[in-house]
Parts: C-alpha cells; structure tokens; sequence
C-alpha cells in the first residue's frame, strides 16, 4: 500500500504552522541559549566572546544595529545594559545606521543582532563600523552566517531553525543573549560581582519556567483572537520602559502575519498623539511593569485609565496578583512574577500567540506572510 509521507507535517510535530510549534518551543530555545554560561569559577562567562577583558573595559559607549524584531530585542537591550554596565547605549535601525555618518571609533562597541545572520542592511552596518575601527559583537542564530563571520566576536542564541517569516523564538533568545552579554560586561567592568550576578543568572534560569507557564494559561489569549479576527481591523499596543519595544513587537506579529493595521506606542506619549485615535471599542492591549519600582507601575496603570475613559477596549498584561490593574481591564492577562527588566521574555509570549492564532482564524498562511522575506538579503 502507499504511504503519504507529508515531510513538512513531520517537521511540524502536530503543530498546524510552524510559527506555532516555534513559539511552544520556546521555554527550550531560552534555556538552551542559557546552557553553559556560569562557570565552576562562580563567573559568568561567553568563551565564543573573543576580546580581551582590557578591550570591554575601555570601551565608552555601545551601539546596538539591527532590523525587524531584533531591532526590539535591542531596544530591550538598551534599558538592561545601561542599568547594569553604566556605558551609554544607543540603538538604531541598520538602515538609518549607516546613512548618517555615525560617531563610532575604536572605544566604541558595536552589537548586531540577527536570526539568519544574512540581513544586507545589518550587514552593511558593521562593514561601516568595522571600517570606523570599532569592535563587533554579533548576536545571531546562524551558525556560519555572514555578520558573524565578518564580526569580532559571536554569541549563538541556540532557538534551532526558525522557519516561520515572522521571528518568535529569534526574538526571544536575542533578548537572552543581550541580558548575558550585559550581565558579562558589568562583570568585567566591575560595576556588579559574583553574587549580584548570580541572583540575576538565577532569574534568568527561572524564565523557561515561566515561559512555559504563559504557554500553559493560552486558551483564552486564542478564543480572544479567533473573536477578534471576525470584526478588528486596528489594534493598538501600549508599553513603557521595556514594555514598550514589547508593544512594538505585538504590534509588528499582527501587521506581519495577520495584515491588521496595528501600532505600538509608548505608554507616556498617548497624550502626544495616539489618545486621539482612541474611540469606543479600539482595542487596546497594554503591558503593565511589575509593581513598586520608580512608579512605572502606577503611570501605566493611570494610562490604562485614560483610554478606557475614551472608550477603549483594553486588554491588559499585568503580573499576577496584580489587583490595582484589574477594575481597569476589560482582559487580564496574568504574567508570571519577575523583575521589570526581564518581563520581555514572558510578556512578548501572549502577543506572539494572539497574533498567531488571529491569522490562522482568518485563513492567512501563518510560516509565509505575503510580500515578506525571512531574511532580507537585498537593501
Ligand atoms: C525579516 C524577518 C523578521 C526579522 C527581520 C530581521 O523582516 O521577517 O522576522 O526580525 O527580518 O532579521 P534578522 O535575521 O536580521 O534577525
């Protein structure tokens, strides 16, 4: 008799898309991009990152280039690595990088982030930085690839093949290998010691736990997309600090695989601009920082306030136990405890799910999103 052998449906291990099989895997891509890095030594240590600790410690300032979501795991990055090495931290669209002669010199380092590694703008950016004589740290998924190869230095995010166009597990483990690259230049610059590291290594080694907990609690985020992808046609996204690139990136899923007209805003700039296309019934998804740190937390919370006095639908990511949000939201999505700095890796999870699922009840193929490359190897 004959057996269909379907190799994708193989590949896919039961998931409908792969994008979706690739979000499930990402308590594992994060802990595999963590594996290895705390030595018998009590130290943090990325051997792949070959420059002398003299060099990391003269550096005076960082640049982080990239494009699409790891342009968002940089703008994270901005926030960690600023709070833990005390180095100014800029980040910028490859794009924009290396059309505006930029002030790089050999003091300055320069992180690129990529999935494939082949991106012909990011690219172009370190070739550009190279040539001003300042050191390249790549952050990629690719073994071998092209920005690797012409970097100083590589760190692997260990997320497997990503074959889904709209980048998950990519994006995720990108803000893992920033949070250790940050962590590994405050240690070599002295600005935190042994067990500062630890404790905020150990938090990091908490996070697929976590991770895998948000994945556990999807069901509703999924019947909120399939009744939202019946009548939606713009979705707005509001964060601040790092919950801010998080709204960009929910923001960026939706318009990448379900072709919603949706838009990320920081939080503090509504009453800039976005408060006025807020009208009865917008949705309005938020993310909400952890409670009790330089009153982050009560800003967000009197924005969600705002815009539901406008009308708005709102759909709030919040940490669990959180109770000031909750009279205001007409959705609570509770997110597992952890410190502002790292709620990326579990508030990004819902938003990646929601867009996923919103695509797939509107019949859109999902892995291959029209007019959109997985890696943009032309300018
Ligand atoms: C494309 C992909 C995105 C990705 C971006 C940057 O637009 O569809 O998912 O974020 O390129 O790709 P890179 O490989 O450089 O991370």
């Amino acid at each position: 008799y004959h057996v269909d052998w379907d190799l994708s449906a193989a590949e896919k291990q039961g998931y409908d898309w792969f994008m979706r099989k690739e979000i499930f895997e990402q308590p594992k891509a994060v802990a595999d991009t963590l594996l290895g890095r705390w030595s018998d030594r009590g130290e943090l240590v990325l051997d792949e990152v070959r420059i002398s600790p003299e060099e990391l410690r003269r550096i005076n300032k960082i640049v982080i280039v990239a494009c699409g979501s790891a342009f968002y795991a940089g703008m994270v990055a901005k926030y960690a690595i600023e709070h833990w090495t005390r180095v100014a931290c800029e980040v910028e669209l490859a794009s924009e990088f290396r059309y505006r002669d930029p002030i790089i010199d050999p003091m300055t380092l320069v992180i690129t982030i990529s999935q494939s590694g082949e991106t012909a703008d990011t690219l172009m950016a370190i070739r550009h930085a190279r040539e001003q004589h300042a050191r390249v740290i790549a952050i990629c998924n690719t073994n071998g690839a092209t920005i690797p190869r012409e970097s100083d230095a590589v760190i692997y995010t260990h997320a497997g093949p990503e074959i889904g166009v709209a980048s998950t597990k990519g994006f995720l483990t990108q803000v893992v290998a920033c949070y250790l690259l940050g962590l590994y230049l405050a240690q070599i610059r002295g600005m935190k010691y042994g067990d500062e590291i630890r404790a905020l290594v150990d938090e990091l080694e908490s996070m697929p736990d976590k991770i895998q907990r948000v994945l556990d609690g999807i069901e509703p985020v999924y019947e909120l997309a399939r009744k939202m992808a019946r009548d939606e046609d713009a979705v707005f996204f509001l964060g601040r600090h790092v919950g801010y690139p998080v709204a960009l990136e929910g923001a960026l899923k939706l318009k990448e695989i379900a072709y919603l007209h949706a838009e990320g805003f920081a939080a503090g700039e509504l009453k800039h601009g976005a408060i006025a296309v807020v009208e009865e019934g917008t949705p309005v998804f938020v993310v909400v920082p952890p409670e009790g740190r330089d009153q982050l937390h009560d800003k967000v919370v009197s924005n969600i306030e705002e815009i539901r006095a406008r009308g708005a639908r709102t759909i709030v990511l919040a940490e669990e136990g959180d109770t000031a949000v909750s009279a205001f939201a007409d959705m609570l999505i509770s997110l597992p405890r952890c410190s502002t700095l790292l709620q990326p890796l579990v508030a990004a999870v819902p938003l990646q799910a929601f867009a996923c699922e919103l695509a797939t009840a509107k019949g859109h193929d999902v892995d291959q999103p029209r007019n959109l490359a997985k890696s943009v190897t032309v300018e």
